[in-house]
């Protein structure tokens, strides 16, 4: 009988930022379709977590702990991770964090680095220590978390807004450079999905942001996931370069 289910049975992937929310769904959905996954973020009890979620389904999960606003734990990360599994072919840089929406005039240097550090500089980081591997390979897929506030107007801040946005374009010019390797690095740009901090939020003011969406509802963990899931597997071998809104029809650029 046909079989048209996504297969990722042997591949190897990194998910930065998997150790909760939109990560954690990605590591799953991965690990699910066949993956042997590793997942990073800072807080090892989160990782754990995971880690034993996905091996109770029956997955292939490991954690690796470490800050990627750091070069040298990234790079630590790359080593560990080629120490334990050879290589990886896919890798999702999803770590990040709006930092709450500080109004432009209220900015200071400080927390716009932070911003910029942990949306942009840590999947500059990731790339720079996976992408030669890939390209050496001649075989890879990256995503690349981004945000609809890197897209269009937001309740967000500046900060965010530009890394977002700086990502996108950092994913934009990676893979130009990355597609003449047989490497594809594609952007997801979420809006408003439902994770432990939209959980808490009363129901209210859940449906009232909903109705902004023409969907008519918040996004889910697994809508991302699926997403993912689409754009690092290899019948996209077509496709680079670019942003998937996963915006409940709210973004349509
Ligand atoms: N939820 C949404 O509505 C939404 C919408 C658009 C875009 N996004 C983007 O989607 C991504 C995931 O968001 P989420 O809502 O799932 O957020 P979340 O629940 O706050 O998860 C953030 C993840 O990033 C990791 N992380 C943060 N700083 C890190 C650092 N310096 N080093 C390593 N890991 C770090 C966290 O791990 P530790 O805490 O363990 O370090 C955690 O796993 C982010 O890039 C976010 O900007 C989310």
């Amino acid at each position: 009988m046909f079989d048209n289910r996504i297969d990722f049975t042997g591949s190897v992937a990194v998910i930065t930022g998997g150790s909760r929310g939109i990560g954690a769904g990605i590591a799953m959905a991965l690990a699910r379709a066949g993956a042997r996954v590793i997942i990073n973020g800072r807080d090892e009890a989160a990782l754990a977590q995971v880690v034993c979620t996905i091996e109770k389904a029956g997955g292939s999960a490991y954690a690796i702990a470490g800050d990627v606003t750091s070069e040298s734990n990234v790079q630590a990360l790359r080593n560990e991770v080629e120490r334990i599994f050879g290589s990886a072919s896919l890798l999702v840089a999803c770590a990040g964090g709006d930092g709450g929406p500080t109004p432009l005039i209220e900015e200071n240097a400080a927390h716009w680095r932070a911003v910029l550090e942990v949306n942009l500089t840590s999947a500059f980081l990731t790339l720079r220590a996976f992408l030669p591997q890939m390209i050496e390979a001649k075989r890879g897929a990256i995503v690349t978390i981004a945000s609809s506030a890197g897209r269009q107007i937001s309740g967000s801040s500046a900060a965010y807004a530009a890394a977002k946005a700086g990502l996108l374009a950092l994913t934009r010019q990676a893979a130009v450079e990355a597609a003449p390797h047989g490497v594809r690095i594609n952007s997801i740009a979420p809006s408003a999905i439902v994770t432990d901090r939209l959980a808490v939020t009363p129901l209210s003011v859940r449906n009232q942001m909903a109705a902004a969406f023409p969907m008519r509802r918040l996004g889910e963990i697994e809508d991302v996931a699926q997403a993912a899931l689409f754009l690092l597997n290899e019948r996209s071998s077509w496709i680079t370069g670019i942003t998937l809104d996963v915006a409940g029809g709210r973004v349509m650029l």
